[in-house]
């Protein structure tokens, strides 16, 4: 039955929230990420490999544990997030020259404790992140250059057997419309399951652009490309960026962006849920990477709604 099971915003621990312009914002913004308006929440950075194994072997849950507790308190689906990934991982890993024996081990070894220090608490794990580059290849990271596509399989066999009631997901951006890169993914979960392997689920990042927005229907086809394979689908990290300042014209196609791909996910049987890659617009990661687009969530920096928040209302009543 096409439904969802949970509607969710992403949150980072807050003393790594990129600054607000006023202090009270941190107690409006508590206000509504707690207060009963999101089902779900992942942590936007606390879960990487750059906070829980800074040092080879020494792990440390701080980060990590401050938004996963409240999750808890608050009767949230958690996602975690995420175990392998080429970004934000710690500098050994990265100035290491690893043998294929090695890197096997600091693979399991990460995935293991991580997994395991959270065992039964995540409703699903983003195992692999971002492994594919554009055209559908794999990404040319420092786990595939040692180990091939190797390391994939480790760490989905891996992941089982430390968290054996989460759902092992893969994870990406531009997998919203049928391309190269979402046969790539469909490859990805074949590969897993292939080598007798558990993959339960492929989350679609979702960072979109509200003046070059897909239309409902090759949403549509790309969701059902995952879902043909016997893997559930969430949006994962969904955001839509504009041209900055918001206009009346940008922030309609917002609109209709957002009630496009909502609507895919709600309509589609086999896609679970969705999750906002946080809701406020002055914590968005997009500014500091693509200058000059922003308001990309569905607040405001004064508190105010986007007129998405009601295309997204909309999408979720089928209206
Ligand atoms: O750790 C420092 C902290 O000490 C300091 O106080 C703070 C001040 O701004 O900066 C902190 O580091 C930042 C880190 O987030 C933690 O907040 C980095 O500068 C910043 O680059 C980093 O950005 C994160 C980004 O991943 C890194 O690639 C974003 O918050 C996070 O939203 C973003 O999320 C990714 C997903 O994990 C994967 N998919 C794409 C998505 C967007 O890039």
């Amino acid at each position: 039955r096409a439904g969802l099971k949970y509607f969710g915003a992403a949150t980072d621990s807050p003393g790594q929230r990129e600054r607000a312009p006023y202090p009270e914002s941190y107690a409006q913004y508590d206000e509504i990420m707690w207060s009963g308006e999101f089902g779900q929440t992942t942590p936007t950075n606390g879960q990487k490999w750059l906070f829980t194994e800074p040092k080879q072997g020494q792990f440390n849950f701080t980060e990590g544990n401050i938004v996963t507790s409240l999750a808890r308190e608050n009767g949230m689906y958690l996602r975690c997030h995420a175990l392998v990934w080429h970004n934000q991982l710690a500098p050994w890993v990265e100035s290491t020259q690893w043998t294929p024996e090695q890197l096997r081990k600091v693979i399991v070894d990460h995935i293991t404790n991580v997994a395991g220090q959270y065992k039964g608490q995540c409703y699903a794990w983003d195992v692999l992140n971002e492994a594919l580059n554009e055209d559908g290849t794999y990404r040319e990271s420092l786990f595939y250059k040692v180990l091939g596509e190797e390391y994939i399989t480790l760490a989905y066999e891996t992941a089982a057997k430390a968290d054996p009631t989460a759902k092992l997901y893969y994870n990406d951006y531009n997998l919203e419309s049928p391309s190269a890169k979402t046969e790539g993914a469909q490859r990805i979960v074949k590969l897993v399951r292939d080598a007798g392997l558990r993959i339960d689920g492929v989350g679609l990042q979702a960072h979109l652009v509200a003046e070059s927005h897909p239309t409902l229907d090759e949403h549509i086809a790309a969701i059902k490309g995952f879902t043909k394979l016997g893997v559930e689908v969430a949006l994962t990290e969904l955001d839509i960026r504009l041209q900055t300042p918001a206009t009346a014209e940008n922030l309609e196609l917002q609109k209709q962006a957002y009630k496009n791909v909502v609507g895919a996910c709600v309509q589609v049987c086999g896609c679970i849920g969705v999750t906002i890659w946080d809701f406020y617009d002055p914590f968005s990661w997009v500014p500091a990477v693509f200058p000059g687009e922003g308001a990309a969530a569905l607040w405001f920096e004064d508190f105010s709604k986007h007129p998405a928040y009601d295309g997204i209302v909309e999408a979720l009543t089928n209206k």
